[in-house]
């Protein structure tokens, strides 16, 4: 008996609906793609900036703390708290948990989530400001540290992933694999980021004094 006809031929062997699932491939990889690229261009940016910029503390707060460093370390321990619930509240959505999922938990996430990147951009703002992006040797001739240059690295990544995770909660179209990644991503940069500022502060110098 002869072979039916394939209704949706392309004619290579192939249906148009293998053609169209090809096609939905390509464009759920095209959202990734885009917003790493952008990610990376305004990591590259905010680095730029970091250099070119005259560093000054006109325009920083402290918060009430004796410094802007100071500042940042206290607000800075608050992100590395609301961190740790996101990775939790992430986890636990993914069922990683083996939790049952309330139906607050989602709310729960975005909240803490935005709470935690608007305070990051908060701090990354004071460290770019006042400090830039510090490399080889100081205007006094201090050599910088590697740590520091580490940490300004790291915290330029931190605002590239920042942006790639904002693409990846808002876009419908992207492939079911790309939230949990722009979301760890996000994560882990921000913890080294933290690791190399906050964490080395408060074990050379202890919890930071309010000014008096
Ligand atoms: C936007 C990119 C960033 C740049 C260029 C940058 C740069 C710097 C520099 C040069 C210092 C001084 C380090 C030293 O004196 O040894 C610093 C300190 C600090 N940064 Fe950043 N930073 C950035 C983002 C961030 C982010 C996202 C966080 C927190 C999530 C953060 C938290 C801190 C803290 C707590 C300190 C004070 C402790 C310390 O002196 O290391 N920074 N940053």
């Amino acid at each position: 008996m002869a072979a039916r006809p394939e209704p949706f031929s392309t004619g290579a062997g192939r249906s148009i609906l293998d053609a169209m699932a090809d096609a939905t491939a390509r464009k759920g990889t095209a959202v990734p793609l885009a917003a790493f690229m952008a990610g990376a261009v305004v990591a590259l940016l905010v680095g730029v900036f970091g250099k070119v910029h005259d560093p000054t503390l006109a325009g920083t707060t402290t918060l009430g703390y004796e410094t802007v460093i100071d500042m940042k370390v206290v607000v800075t321990t608050g992100i590395a708290v609301l961190a740790v619930l996101q990775l939790v509240g992430g986890l636990w959505m993914y069922g990683r948990l083996g939790i049952r999922t309330p139906p607050w938990l989602g709310t729960a996430h975005r909240i803490t989530g935005t709470l935690a990147l608007l305070l990051s951009a908060f701090v990354a703002y004071h460290c770019l400001w006042s400090l830039g992006l510090e490399s080889g040797k100081l205007a006094d001739g201090e050599p910088v540290s590697t740590r520091t240059v580490v940490h300004g690295v790291l915290g330029c990544l931190v605002v590239g992933a920042a942006v790639v995770k904002v693409v990846a909660v808002r876009s419908r179209r992207a492939p079911g694999w790309f939230l949990p990644l722009a979301g760890g991503l996000l994560f882990t940069l921000l913890v080294l980021a933290i690791l190399t500022s906050a964490v080395w502060y408060l074990g050379a110098e202890g919890w930071p004094s309010a000014a008096r």
